[in-house]
């Protein structure tokens, strides 16, 4: 059996993310008569389309048997997936990153970064995040009562913490937030390289002359950077060794952009997606400004609703069977944890924004050996932007109609417009 050709195509379609309803009702639909089954949509390879929770967490649970790197860890047409090999080498991925290697090189790299970014590491940061989020409230509330929350707020503060963390200094920033959605955004005119709809080929060219950009830079960073190692998550980088060696070109490159792009792009699309849900429920924001001890629930169901990352890709490096189905080695499987955050079996009321989920089990940072590094700085950034919105805002609504990026990777609201009275 095979997907219908209508939601295989969706799947891959970022125009389907863009419209919400849409690819909410797409999944839907896969859940319900087909939750595990291969799609092809029109110039790509087969893959699985996996749409339940259990499902992409079974495979999250056995990295050994479901791999990053054998096959495009982000979904791509056949003819790019081949001239990414060409350019690489063999590689399937355009960059080396933790996110698309596997075994003791996944637990090398990620060794680097992880004791600085677990919840107690990242307790300290509090204070710097939140002047950092008091700077963008004060802005915000200087521009009036009205603003486009997505691009005045969002798309900045998350961008600000992570560079301030990563040692970029400000004006730095504008150049980086430009090639992060490039990278992410090769669908969407407004974001993209060209500012026109690019074809599968085009926005690759366009997305690697990005990440060329991003590697001249970092180059240069590392250059100054083991001559005058700071405290900074680039010297980290630049500085660590894997049994006795510095790491290798494309494994340096792939880390600092996949922490240059994937750590604000992400959190800037839940903060986003959060202002939005509250916006067109007063209810919400009432409820929360008389009991703050709902902002942790109010942003880990922001993240579930937003679902930043709409999949990630694993191939099968053995023949096995995964809920009831055959799976070939070499298969290639599509993680839709977008689908997995509105599945029926685990949330009620998936398609409702909820603040009494019990341990929200959303699955929007992933699971498993590759659950997101970044996790707990990005929950503690959303919390301490809310708690300050609350302290200040006295209500908020939509002023205009706002709009998704189209991407079916690392996407989610792009224009948030709101008015709001302070207290
Ligand atoms: C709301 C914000 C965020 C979301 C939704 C998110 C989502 C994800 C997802 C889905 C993965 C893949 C997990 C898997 O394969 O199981 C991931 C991995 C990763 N994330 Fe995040 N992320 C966020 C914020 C951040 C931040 C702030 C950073 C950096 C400080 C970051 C750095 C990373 C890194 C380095 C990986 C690769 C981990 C690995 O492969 O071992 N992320 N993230």
């Amino acid at each position: 059996m095979t997907l219908h050709q209508s939601l295989a195509e969706a799947i891959v379609d970022g125009r389907a993310y863009a419209d919400g309803d849409r690819i909410d009702e797409v999944f839907r639909c896969i859940r319900k008569e087909a939750p595990l089954d291969v799609a092809q949509p029109e110039g790509y390879d087969p893959f699985w389309a996996v749409s339940r929770h259990a499902d992409i967490k079974e495979i999250e649970r056995q990295p050994d048997l479901f791999h990053n790197a054998d096959r495009a860890v982000v979904v791509q047409t056949t003819s790019n997936a081949a001239k990414i090999r060409q350019m690489t080498g063999g590689e399937a991925n355009m960059v080396r990153s933790v996110v698309s290697v596997d075994g003791k090189e996944h637990k090398d790299l990620r060794g680097i970064l992880f004791p600085h970014l677990t919840p107690r590491s990242v307790r300290p940061m509090e204070e710097q995040v939140r002047k950092i989020a008091s700077e963008f409230v004060d802005q915000m509330l200087g521009f009036g009562d009205e603003c486009d929350f997505a691009k005045q707020v969002a798309f900045l503060y998350p961008l600000r913490v992570l560079m301030a963390f990563m040692g970029v200094p400000p004006q730095d920033e504008p150049m980086m937030l430009k090639l992060t959605q490039e990278i992410f955004s090769g669908n969407d005119p407004e974001l993209n390289r060209s500012g026109k709809q690019q074809t599968p080929e085009e926005a690759l060219q366009a997305t690697l002359a990005s990440i060329a950009e991003m590697e001249n830079y970092f180059l240069d960073v590392t250059t100054r950077l083991r001559e005058t190692p700071d405290s900074g998550l680039n010297s980290l980088i630049a500085n660590a060794k894997i049994d006795g060696d510095y790491l290798t070109r494309r494994q340096l490159l792939g880390y600092y952009i996949t922490a240059a792009t994937a750590g604000h792009d992400t959190t800037s699309n839940a903060t986003a997606g959060i202002m939005w849900a509250l916006a067109e429920r007063p209810y919400l924001f009432e409820q929360i400004k008389q009991d703050r001890t709902l902002i942790p629930a109010l942003v880990d169901e922001g993240v579930r609703w937003v679902t930043p990352v709409k999949h990630f890709m694993r191939s099968a490096t053995a023949d096995c069977e995964l809920a009831g189905q055959k799976i070939t080695k070499g298969d290639w499987l599509m993680l839709c944890y977008s689908s997995a955050n509105r599945d029926e079996l685990v949330f009620d009321d998936p398609f409702d924004f909820r603040l009494d989920r019990k341990d929200n089990p959303q699955l929007a940072f992933g699971y498993g050996v590759h659950v997101c590094l970044g996790q707990h700085l990005a929950r503690l950034e959303m919390r301490v932007l809310m708690e300050q919105l609350f302290d200040r805002l006295a209500s908020v609504e939509l002023s205009g109609t706002p709009a998704r990026t189209i991407s079916n990777f690392v996407c989610g609201p792009k224009r948030v417009p709101i008015r709001y009275k302070t207290n």
